[in-house]
């Protein structure tokens, strides 16, 4: 019977083979927003699924989806009569972005001196990709592991999720499991490992305003023609209140106030206002919006952001009333809200405050629900001492202001089973910025905590 130190002692000796698979899927820029080539994010799954086959995965396949971008499957299944565990990561990533504000290039991993390894995607999530592959192939090398393994590795993340109800349809019976192992968010502070136990949901909306058949001369004709940037912009500032807060009436209306423990267990955080301004790079004078504590705001409180904004550009400014304007807006949802209602609360709001009669298109172009969950089930203690045995560090709980489409109906559909969200994505990873970057030593660590998880998962959770 192999056991977790013989494990752990396997991957210390890979550990340079775990990087050097990590270089080769950064490598490919696996951009799954539409726009961008569909080829690198297939190639980048065939590269996924070359790396599950070396690593000891069995009946390695691309799952398609129509018009998704393909999902790559796994599995080892032979611990009989031990529970099977469902692990995620995404292997396709966001847009590199301004590629000038790169140090280095974006899809050419570079190792810094800073112990840090730059590149899309090398923390979110390919990171997250390679801390799988080398839990089980240090098990592997141990003996064997002590739980079934499913791995899915999704090839739309970033770019939304939209096929994931068909996914589940399609292949519900294939991925059926006892419990989800995700590695697809971060630590609170480097070295501090955490558990996140709530997402944030998303509604993204596009809205153009027209208001001329073509752009005009400035001088020529502006005063009697209304200027439809200034129509967006007044718009889209009568979204949010002075204090930053939402405007749109109703939109807050359902929102779950925090319990005395669930404020109390935030405030127990080791954190400070400075050290979150730090963190985010806020630059000196700049305010702290909300007046909660910041990471309350963020994990329990909706928000909403203008992603793009567009209305001619900066190389062809010159004196013109445009004849049009455009910009994307995304709204963070919390508990109780409802994606649905939002959605329509916005597009009816962005109509209704148009002024000028100029016209007004808003189109709904995704949404995701937020997820929360109660670590009450025994799985989550098992996460905690997995975690503390990888880190030397006691781990904690924590929510998360980002979203990841997939763990709401794949905890649902699969029955309630616990989901466990654990990864490398610190708050010095830069994910969807420019100069994203993965620690090497978080990389180990988590890589550790994963192969003693699914030790103490084997004993956590039921088979059924
Ligand atoms: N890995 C992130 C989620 C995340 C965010 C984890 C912040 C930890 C901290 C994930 O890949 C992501 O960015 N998701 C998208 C989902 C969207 C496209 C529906 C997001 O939150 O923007
Ligand atoms: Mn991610």
């Amino acid at each position: 019977m192999a056991t977790s130190e013989q494990a752990i002692a396997r991957y210390e000796a890979d550990k340079a083979e775990q990087l050097e698979d990590l270089k080769t899927l950064v490598r490919i820029p696996s951009v799954s927003f539409p726009g961008f080539d569909a080829a690198r994010v297939r190639e980048s799954a065939e590269g996924v699924a070359t790396l599950l086959r070396a690593r000891g995965f069995e009946n390695v396949q691309l799952l398609e989806v129509p018009g998704a971008h393909p999902y790559v499957f796994g599995e080892w299944m032979k611990a009989p009569g031990k529970p099977t565990l469902l692990l995620y990561a995404h292997h396709d990533v966001q847009p590199a972005g301004d590629e000038t504000k790169w140090n280095t290039p974006p899809f050419t991993p570079t190792v810094m001196a800073d112990g840090r390894m730059y590149g899309r995607g090398a923390a979110d999530d390919k990171a997250g990709v390679v801390v799988h592959t080398a839990a089980l192939k240090a098990w592997l090398g141990a003996g064997a592991p002590p739980v079934n393994l499913k791995i899915v590795v999704e090839g739309e993340e970033e770019a939304g999720s939209d096929h994931l109800g068909e996914f589940l349809r399609t292949y519900k019976k294939l991925v059926q499991a006892d419990a989800i192992v995700l590695t697809d968010t971060g630590n609170f502070e480097t070295g501090l490992p955490s558990i996140t136990t709530a997402l944030r949901g998303i509604v993204v909306v596009n809205v153009e305003v027209r208001a001329l058949k073509q752009s005009l001369h400035s001088g020529m004709w502006g005063g009697p023609v209304p200027d439809v940037t200034m129509a967006l912009v007044r718009m889209l500032a009568s979204t949010t209140n002075p204090d930053g807060s939402i405007a749109i009436p109703g939109m807050r209306d359902k929102v779950r106030p925090l319990t005395d423990a669930e404020r109390a267990d935030i405030q127990g955080l080791p954190t400070d206002d400075a050290t979150f301004r730090r963190q985010a790079g806020m630059l000196d004078g700049v305010q702290l919006l909300g007046g909660r504590a910041p990471w309350e705001q963020n994990w329990r409180q909706p928000s909403i952001s203008i992603n793009a904004i567009q209305a001619s550009s900066r190389k062809d400014a010159r004196n013109v009333i445009n004849e049009s304007a455009w910009a994307r807006v995304g709204i963070r949802l919390v508990p109780d809200m409802d994606r649905e209602e939002i959605a329509g609360l916005l597009v009816e709001h962005l109509r209704r405050v148009a002024p000028w009669g100029v016209e007004v298109s808003v189109d709904v172009e995704g949404t995701a629900g937020w997820w929360y969950t109660d670590p009450a089930h025994p799985a989550f203690q098992a996460g905690k001492r997995a975690l503390e045995k990888g880190y030397g560090e006691k781990a904690v709980f924590i929510g998360c202001g980002g979203s990841i489409p997939f763990v709401e109906p794949f905890s649902k559909e699969l029955g309630g089973v616990p989901a466990l969200l654990v990864g490398v994505e610190d708050p010095y990873t830069n994910a969807h910025s420019e100069n994203e970057s993965v620690s090497l030593d978080e990389l180990a660590r988590a890589t550790r905590s994963a192969i003693y998880l699914y030790e103490e998962l084997a004993a956590a959770v039921a088979k059924r």
